[in-house]
Formats: structure tokens, C-alpha cells, sequence
């Protein structure tokens, strides 16, 4: 019986065509999946992504509590459209501390992967306000009672802890700190500043939401929308990376 011929059981049989199916995709899935168990990580490290301070992630909280992510993806994709409209493309590094992440799947409103710096801060404050006092078409809701609600810390020291048994590089010392950290952040001018911007570089550390007296859930949400996308400098790949 030639070569030909025994491939005919397969054809006239079709269990054993199914069986046979199976193999070959078995085969094809373990070339695919085993090498990733020996990967520690599949995210290359990138110069400058750290994780966030205890305020920006206090904000981080705000925005996956408000469902922001509904409307908004952080997820710029490498084509030209996209890049011309936000900026560099996302890297996988970019959101490696992001637990859970925040792609999104959805744009009823643009992406905000590169939202930081591209306003000040009052935009920020009158736009959770009330979207439309400065973007008259706006759809996007009211969340007026950010600014009025004092932010909620007590736990932080906890949430660090759980994102570092996620794998976040938080040590004792930015634990033991936390709590102290939110208030140095969220204070224009504070001593600590310096001290914070050793375990968080480039912590930007300020007023956020224009009012002093008080660190607000506005001051933290702004705060994360203010560092969102500006951790790598994209200067120094600039001419390698962009696909422009
Ligand atoms: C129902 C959908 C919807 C939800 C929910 C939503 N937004 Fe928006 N957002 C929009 C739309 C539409 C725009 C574009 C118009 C505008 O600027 O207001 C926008 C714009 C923005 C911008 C300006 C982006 C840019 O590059 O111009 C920011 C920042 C923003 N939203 C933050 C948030 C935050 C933070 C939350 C959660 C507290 C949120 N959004 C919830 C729809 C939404």
C-alpha cells in the first residue's frame, strides 16, 4: 500500500479524521504556548514606567469606581491614524503596573493612554465638573461631586500592599510611607516633595483640584490623568520607535 493509499483511511473514516485533526492543532497550540512557561516575562522593561504613587492610584481607583473606562480605552494602537491623533503608541510596559489593566474596549470619548500634560489642571477640575463649560458638544456626565468629596485614605498602605502581592514593586519603606505620600503629593509646595519624587520619579506634586484645604477624590483623579502616558520619554526612541 503506497503512502497515497493510507491517507485514505483518513478520508473514509471520520473519527479518525477528527482524531487526526485534533493531533496536528495539538501540535500546532504547544509550539505556540510552551515556550511562554518559560518566559518570566513576556513585557520588556522600559526606562522611566514605574508604579503609580498612592495618590495616583487612589485615582486610579476613582476612575475604575466612575467606570470611566466604559467610554475611554488606554490603548493607542501603532497606526498612523491613531498616532497622529495621541501620540506614541502604547507600550505593553506602559501598563505593566496596571492591575487590573485599563485598555478598554470601547471609545465613546478618546483615548487618554497620553492624556497627561495635554491640560492644566483647572481644564481637568471644570471638565469632571461639568464636561460641557468646556466642551459645548461634550456627552460625557457630570461628576460634580469629585471636587466636593474628601478622597478616602485610610486603606492606601493596603492598597499598595495588595497590588505588591500582584507583582507591583512596592517596598516596605513606600508602604510604611503611603499614607504620608497622598498628602505630600496632593500639597503645592510640600517639603516632602523631593523626598517623594525618590520613590516615585517625576511625582508631579501639587494643588490638583484648586482647593487647598482639602485632598479631594478631584485631586487624586487628576493627579492619574496628569501622569497618564508622560512616564517614558519618548525622545530617546523617538527616531528608532515611531512609526511615522
Ligand atoms: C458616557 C461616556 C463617558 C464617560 C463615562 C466618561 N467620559 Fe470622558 N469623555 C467622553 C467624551 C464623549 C469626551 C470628548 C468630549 C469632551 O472632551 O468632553 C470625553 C473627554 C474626556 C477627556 C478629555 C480627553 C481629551 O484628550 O480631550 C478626559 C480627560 C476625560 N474624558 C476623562 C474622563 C474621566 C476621568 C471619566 C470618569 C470619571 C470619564 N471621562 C468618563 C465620554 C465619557
Amino acid at each position: 500500500m503506497s503512502l497515497w493509499q493510507k491517507h485514505a483511511i483518513f478520508e473514509k473514516n471520520s473519527i479518525v479524521l477528527v482524531i487526526g485533526i485534533l493531533v496536528v492543532i495539538a501540535i500546532g497550540g504547544l509550539v505556540e504556548i510552551v515556550p511562554l512557561f518559560y518566559l518570566k516575562n513576556t513585557i520588556e522593561k522600559v526606562e522611566g514606567v514605574r508604579p503609580y504613587t498612592p495618590l495616583e492610584l487612589a485615582g486610579r481607583n476613582v476612575y475604575v469606581r466612575e467606570g470611566c473606562y466604559l467610554c475611554h480605552s488606554q490603548m493607542i494602537r501603532p497606526l498612523r491614524d491613531e498616532v497622529e491623533r495621541y501620540g506614541h503608541y502604547s507600550l505593553a510596559a506602559e501598563s505593566m503596573y496596571d492591575k487590573p489593566f485599563q485598555w478598554g474596549s470601547k471609545r465613546t470619548g478618546p483615548d487618554l493612554a497620553r492624556v497627561g500634560g495635554k491640560y492644566s489642571d483647572d481644564w481637568h477640575r471644570d471638565h469632571l465638573k461639568d464636561p460641557r463649560s468646556v466642551v459645548p458638544g461634550s456627552v460625557m456626565p457630570k461628576y460634580s461631586w469629585l471636587a466636593e468629596t474628601e478622597l478616602d485614605f485610610k486603606h492606601v498602605a493596603q492598597d499598595l500592599k495588595v497590588q505588591a502581592l500582584l507583582g507591583v514593586p512596592y517596598n516596605a519603606d513606600m508602604i510604611a510611607k503611603a499614607q504620608a505620600d497622598v498628602v505630600t503629593q496632593a500639597t503645592t509646595d510640600s517639603p516632602d516633595a523631593a523626598d517623594l519624587a525618590k520613590r516615585y520619579p517625576k511625582a508631579q506634586a501639587r494643588d490638583f483640584d484648586g482647593n487647598p484645604a482639602s485632598v479631594t477624590e478631584a485631586d487624586a483623579l487628576i493627579a492619574y490623568l496628569q501622569m497618564l502616558g508622560t512616564q517614558v520619554d519618548f525622545k530617546l526612541y523617538d527616531d528608532k520607535a515611531n512609526i511615522r
